[in-house]
């Protein structure tokens, strides 16, 4: 009789669970929300910034940027699914309030692992030469990049195959492949197409700087001031290098920047295996936290008052600069940051 009812309870056991199961399975399967006309990621820029596409938009011929095409890369973006275990997205680390940059020093991957770089902020992307992607300027183009954090077994951990299964099995795609490429055949091809003309949409062009480029709002006098510092102002010991040099106006990326000569023993493999750097866009710096490839330097006011990490070469020392122009300086790179980017609908996940 004991017996019986032990296996009576285990059945029943068995069958409560397995309902909780299915019931937790169902309650995962998000559909993202999208509107029925797409958003417009298609837009005519300020003259000063089209000045600057003209000469480094790195869109190839073969992935113009659409609607369409931008809509579905937003949503592979923030979908969990492009991970292993569908716990993390792209957008796990380039989180849009903190300008597609991460809040933390070392990104979590799927299983818990640590990145072992500082994330990087996504904005303007369209804006650096081919062979210029990651701290090191390891992958050629957006397109080749998008299919490296899916692979890496800390980051997402998919094979190539099993994305493009993952990717087929969800029921919201095919529709979406179809207004992006005029098919619904999913590869991951397509799927690397179509993240790098979303990334390719992220560009600011609403922020103080723009609007006084564009002649529709002036600097106060410690922004001008500043923006003199930052484009005249030399390093100490001889260097004649300004803080434009290395990352250079209308959107303060210099593509092919001397890179920086970092005293960081635990990271000999930066540009061309030494321990050089690329020099990002500061475009809304201000709005970002844990700066650097390691991540160490606080914030921009940590920066500026106290320098960044490496030894004292004259080239650290353009990275602290004399306490009096601290304010000047913060002003001035306080007006690169775009508000809209961090909270506007088409950049934001779809998923809720
Ligand atoms: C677990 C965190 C994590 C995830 C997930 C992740 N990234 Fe990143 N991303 C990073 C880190 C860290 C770096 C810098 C790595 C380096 O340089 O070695 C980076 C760098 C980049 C860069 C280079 C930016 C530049 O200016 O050079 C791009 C582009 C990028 N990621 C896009 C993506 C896309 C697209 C996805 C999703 C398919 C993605 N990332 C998923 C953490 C992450
Ligand atoms: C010789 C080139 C060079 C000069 C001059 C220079 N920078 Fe940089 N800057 C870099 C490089 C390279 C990095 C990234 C280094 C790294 O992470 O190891 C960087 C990083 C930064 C960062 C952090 C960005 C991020 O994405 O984490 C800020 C902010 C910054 N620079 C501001 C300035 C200011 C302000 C000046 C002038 C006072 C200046 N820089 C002068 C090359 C330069």
């Amino acid at each position: 009789m004991k017996k019986v009812i032990t296996i009576l309870l285990l059945l029943t056991l068995i069958v409560v669970f397995q309902f909780c199961s299915k019931k937790d399975d169902t309650a995962t399967v998000l559909e993202p929300v999208l509107p029925s006309t797409p958003y417009n990621y298609v837009v005519s820029y300020p003259t000063h910034i089209q000045v600057a596409l003209a000469t480094n938009d790195n869109t190839p011929p073969d992935n113009q940027l659409t609607n369409d095409g931008a809509t579905l890369g937003r949503v592979l973006f923030y979908d969990t699914k492009l991970s292993k275990n569908n716990t993390v997205s792209c957008g796990s680390c380039h989180k849009q309030e903190f300008a597609f940059d991460d809040n933390v020093q070392f990104s979590k991957g799927f299983e818990g692992g640590f990145t072992t770089r500082n994330s990087m902020s996504l904005l303007n992307e369209r804006f650096y030469k081919n062979g210029k992607m990651f701290w090191d300027e390891r992958a050629l183009t957006l397109e080749k990049q998008a299919l490296q954090p899916i692979q890496n077994h800390i980051e997402m951990g998919l094979t190539l195959a099993e994305l493009e299964t993952k990717v087929k099995a969800q029921s919201y795609y095919p529709a979406l492949f179809q207004k992006a490429f005029g098919s619904t055949d999913i590869d991951s091809i397509k799927i690397a197409k179509a993240i790098a003309q979303f990334e390719r949409s992220i560009v600011t062009y609403q922020s103080k700087y723009d609007q006084v480029k564009a002649g529709t709002a002036s600097f106060t006098t410690l922004e001008e001031q500043g923006e003199q510092l930052f484009l005249n102002a030399t390093g100490p010991g001889g260097s004649t290098n300004t803080c434009a040099t290395c990352h250079a106006p209308p959107m303060f990326i210099k593509s092919n920047a001397p890179g920086f000569s970092i005293t960081d023993a635990g990271d000999t493999t930066g540009i061309n295996g030494v321990n050089k750097f690329k020099s990002g866009s500061l475009r809304n710096i201000g709005n970002r936290v844990n700066l650097f490839h390691t991540g160490t330097v606080s914030n921009l006011t940590a920066m500026l008052t106290a320098g960044a990490p490496g030894t004292g070469t004259t080239l650290i020392k353009a990275h602290s600069v004399a306490p009096g122009d601290v304010e000047k300086l913060l002003a001035f790179l306080n007006t690169l940051t775009d508000n809209t980017i961090i909270t506007e609908e088409k950049f934001s996940n779809p998923f809720k």
